[in-house]
């Protein structure tokens, strides 16, 4: 992970419009929203995302939430429903977070969804956190600025604390008024609480007239490779692959003859932003099997190599 200069960006016209700058080109800014500080990067551009998960330091890819400044930009993301129409009309702009099945035309990055079928998304009430959202004119891919691991940042110096030298800004916004990561409803299925959050649940079941199902684990995809619902190619993975066999088709990392290359200069976070898009064009040619180059064990290797093995795993039967 390269050690960067991380600038602190003023929260006054000037210093939104550098930090605007920045996430343009592709870099990675931490911005308060009402709840915590998110840690954002343009939501369609999967190299951003990668880095997201390297500075996080997080051993796997945990899908994050896309934030847009408004109903019909984040609409056309997802398959809306009636009860998502509800809740967004009602708690929107708010500390809400609804997980809703991915509108096959989407852009957002695969990566961003860690390959689910699924994507959560948010539109946040900060005045600062809509600026952005607002004048880059693209959504916005934000987890809470922590390292992996650590409690979610409040306060400017929290993210300070935890990522200096490994982003390029922090947009100073002072504390965060709710404290407290949003609810998560997911709503691909039978309305669930997969994270209890800034809006109580009581009050998301009084509108929606429905009790909620409700996740066991206190954080439902901390693991979304275990999920039924995760993305797993059709085609079979085999792993480690030096040559390609009879049959297969071939995925490459570094300087190897293949069909298509994760990262032909072996660039780690290059690999982790094709990882998921490259095994969704690779599985549409309908292959039996698809080879896939060693790749290290260090950095966001880590991850790749975790999410490559979950998808190699033999599958249970309701999940082909
Ligand atoms: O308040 C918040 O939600 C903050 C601010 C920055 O918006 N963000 C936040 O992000 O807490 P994060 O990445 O720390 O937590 C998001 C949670 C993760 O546990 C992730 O697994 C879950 O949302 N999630 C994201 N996409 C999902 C999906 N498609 N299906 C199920 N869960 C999902
Ligand atoms: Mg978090």
């Amino acid at each position: 992970m390269t050690i960067q200069n991380t600038k602190t960006f003023r929260p006054d016209e000037r210093g939104l419009i550098e930090a605007v700058d920045a996430l343009r080109g592709g870099g990675l800014v931490a911005f308060p929203t009402e709840t915590v500080y998110g840690l954002g990067a343009d939501a369609q551009n999967d190299n951003a995302i990668a880095n997201i998960y390297a500075a996080k330091g997080r051993p796997q890819f945990n899908p994050l939430i896309a934030h847009f400044s408004d109903i019909s930009q984040a609409k056309r993301h997802v398959k809306w429903s009636n009860i998502a129409n509800q809740l967004a009309e009602t708690l929107w702009p708010g500390p809400l977070t609804l997980v809703l099945e991915r509108h096959s035309k989407s852009n957002l990055s695969q990566l961003l969804s860690a390959g689910l079928p699924s994507v959560a998304i948010r539109i946040p009430a900060h005045p600062i956190a809509k600026h952005l959202l607002v004048n880059l004119g693209r959504p916005i891919a934000a987890p809470s600025a922590n390292i992996s691991g650590q409690i979610s940042p409040t306060r400017p110096e929290h993210v300070h604390a935890d990522l200096f030298g490994r982003i390029d800004g922090i947009v100073d916004g002072g504390a965060c008024q709710v404290g407290l990561e949003s609810t998560i409803i997911d709503l691909t299925g039978v309305p669930t609480l997969l994270r209890p959050g800034g809006i109580p649940a009581d009050i998301i079941e009084e509108l929606i007239l429905t009790r909620l199902a409700i996740v066991q684990s206190s954080d439902a995809i901390r693991a979304p490779g275990q999920l039924a619902s995760h993305y797993a190619p059709r085609a079979n993975l085999r792993l480690n692959a030096n040559t390609k066999g009879t049959n297969e088709i071939m995925l490459g990392f570094g300087p190897v003859e293949c069909d298509l290359n994760l990262s032909t200069t072996s660039d780690l976070v290059e690999a982790a932003g094709n990882l998921f898009s490259s095994l969704h064009i690779l599985d549409g040619d309908n292959p039996t099997s698809i080879a896939v180059s060693p790749i290290p064990e260090t950095g966001l290797g880590i991850a790749i190599n975790d999410r490559l093995r979950r998808a190699a795993a033999p599958r249970p039967a309701n999940n082909q």
